[in-house]
Parts: structure tokens; sequence; C-alpha cells
């Protein structure tokens, strides 16, 4: 496993491999402080394709003010090791100035599918993870970039930035990856104090109901999803929600009750102190 840190080296390294190699570069992008979800997009990686290549980068156009971009954990040593293990060949860690050596004119922006669950309560998030996966895919030029479902918003969007730009790549989704008792894993999980970890495990549970809930009401409206949910959480003290919400996916419009779109998303965003937790649930109900 190579780590380089510019991009002509990055560059210079892939194109020897695909002039010496027939097989497909896979992709993985990251903020770091890996654990098992990021480790699993690996593996599929690993299993898909020639090359793979991972990068570690903390993308400040992504964060708003007042949001954790000083204080998101970071921890190069652990990554590189289980990056190692998972099967990585490159791993590519730019600085803030190697990403963006001069204040960027040039934003990605895809619209519609960022004005409503994370696009509303971060405003100008998704155009900062636009931007730089799109310069990510330039830089790298793979022939399949792995996600979680865990980011299903993050997902619509770059699928449809990868549509509307003719992008020559394909998007693989991943599965979430959850801890023993169900919480999804996220790198933010390091911020909740013991009380709020403990009770941080109403969001999965709150995403099994509805699960059992639309077995037993098949015609069921999108606000009887979101109260069955929000009540659920708002049992755990600590717990403020940001947004709960039930819509169609990847469109995300809202859908009437009979009407129900072939797959459906219930997302949600809930802070625990300052630490924010989204989780989701997607499901083909025709
Ligand atoms: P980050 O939060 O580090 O996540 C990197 C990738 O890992 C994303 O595709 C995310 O969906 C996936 N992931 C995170 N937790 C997961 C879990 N529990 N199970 C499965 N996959 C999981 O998402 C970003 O970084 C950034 O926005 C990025 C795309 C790198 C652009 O800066």
């Amino acid at each position: 496993m190579q780590v380089v840190h510019s991009i002509a080296d990055l560059r210079s390294r892939i194109k020897d491999y695909r002039r010496k190699h027939d097989q497909s570069v896979g992709f993985v992008p990251t903020m770091g402080y890996l654990h098992e979800g990021h480790v699993s997009l690996l593996r599929k990686a690993r299993a898909q394709s020639g090359l793979v290549v991972l990068s570690i980068f903390v993308n400040p156009l992504q964060f708003g003010p007042g949001e954790d971009f000083e204080r998101y954990p970071r921890n190069t040593e652990k990554d590189l090791q289980l990056a190692e293990a998972a099967g990585a060949d490159l791993v590519f860690m730019p600085t803030v100035a190697e990403m963006y050596p001069t204040a960027t004119r040039t934003t990605v922006s895809v619209t519609g599918l960022t004005s409503r669950l994370c696009g509303a309560s971060r405003p100008g998030h998704f155009d900062g993870v636009a931007t730089v996966v799109s310069k990510l895919f330039h830089i790298v030029q793979p022939d399949q970039a792995f996600f979680g479902l865990k980011d299903a918003q993050q997902i619509a969007v770059i699928e449809q930035m990868v549509h509307d730009l003719n992008l020559d790549i394909e998007i693989v989704p991943c599965p979430t990856l959850r801890e023993a008792d169900g919480l999804a894993m996220s790198s933010r999980n390091v911020y909740l104090s013991e009380q709020e970890r403990k009770q941080a495990l109403v969001l999965s549970q709150s995403l099994d109901k509805v699960k059992e809930f639309i077995q037993s009401h098949p015609s069921f409206s999108s606000e009887e999803l979101v109260q069955l949910v929000s009540s659920h959480i708002s049992s755990a003290p600590l717990a403020t929600i940001d947004y709960v919400e039930a819509l169609g996916y990847p469109t995300l419009e809202p859908f009437e009750i009979g009407h129900h779109p072939a797959s459906i998303i219930v997302a949600l965003a809930v802070k625990f102190g300052k630490t924010r937790l989204i989780d989701n649930l997607i499901l083909q109900v025709r």
C-alpha cells in the first residue's frame, strides 16, 4: 500500500497502473477516522476492482460555520492499518492547500434533491460534498466509486451529479454497518458520552418499528411513519430531533397515502448534546 499526498503523484501512479493493467480502478472517498463501515466499502472495492484507491480528506467546504470541522476526529496511524488490512492499494491524503490552493470559484450544486433532509438543516453542505467528490473523481478517474447507504441522500446527490455531468463512473451503494446493538457506525459516535451512547439506540429501534408497522399496515401514510419514529425518539430525554421524514427514494419527493413510490426512505437526524447523528431505512414497498 502506498500513501501519497500530492495530486500529481497520485495521477502518475494511477496512469502507470492503467498502462500496465487492463483492470478497473475502484475508489472509496472518506474523511478518515475509519471504522468497519468504511472498511466494508474497501472490501467491496477489493472484490470488484483491480486497483483500490482510498482518499482521506476532511473537506472544509462541506462543514457549515459552527459545525465540527476543527474537532472532526483524526487518527492517521489507525486509518492506515485498517486500510492496509482491507486491501487498499493507494491512499490519497491531501492537505487543504493541495485540494484548494486558491479560493474556489467553481461550485458543483445539485438542485432539488438537496432542499430537504440534511440539505435543509445544513445549508451548503451538499454543494461542498458535490464539489469535492467531483474534484476527487476528476483526479482519480475511477471506474467504480463506493458509497455507504448510511448517507442515502449523499448517494442520491452523487448519482444525480454523475448522470447530469455524464461522468463514466459506476456508483456502488453499500449497506449500512451497525454496532452489535444496532447503532449505525459513524466517526462521530466517539463524541457521545456514556449516557448519550445508550440513549442513541432509540434511532435504530425506531426504524425497526417502522419495518414492523409497514408489515401490518400496507396502506401506511408518511405521517404515520414520521409520528411512530418521532414518538419513540422522544422517549430518550437527551435526544433532540432535527428532522424525521418519510419520502420516495431516490427522488426524495413526498408521497400520498395509497400512492407509494416503489422505494421509500425514512430518514432521521437527531442531536445528542452537540453530536448530530443520522440514520435511515430504505424499503421496497411495491
Ligand atoms: P465519511 O463520513 O468519512 O464517509 C465515507 C463513506 O463511508 C461514505 O460513503 C459513507 O456513507 C460511508 N459510511 C459511513 N458510515 C457507514 C456505515 N456505518 N456503513 C456503511 N458505510 C458507511 O461521506 C463522507 O465521508 C464525505 O461526505 C465524502 C463523500 C468523503 C466527501 O467528503
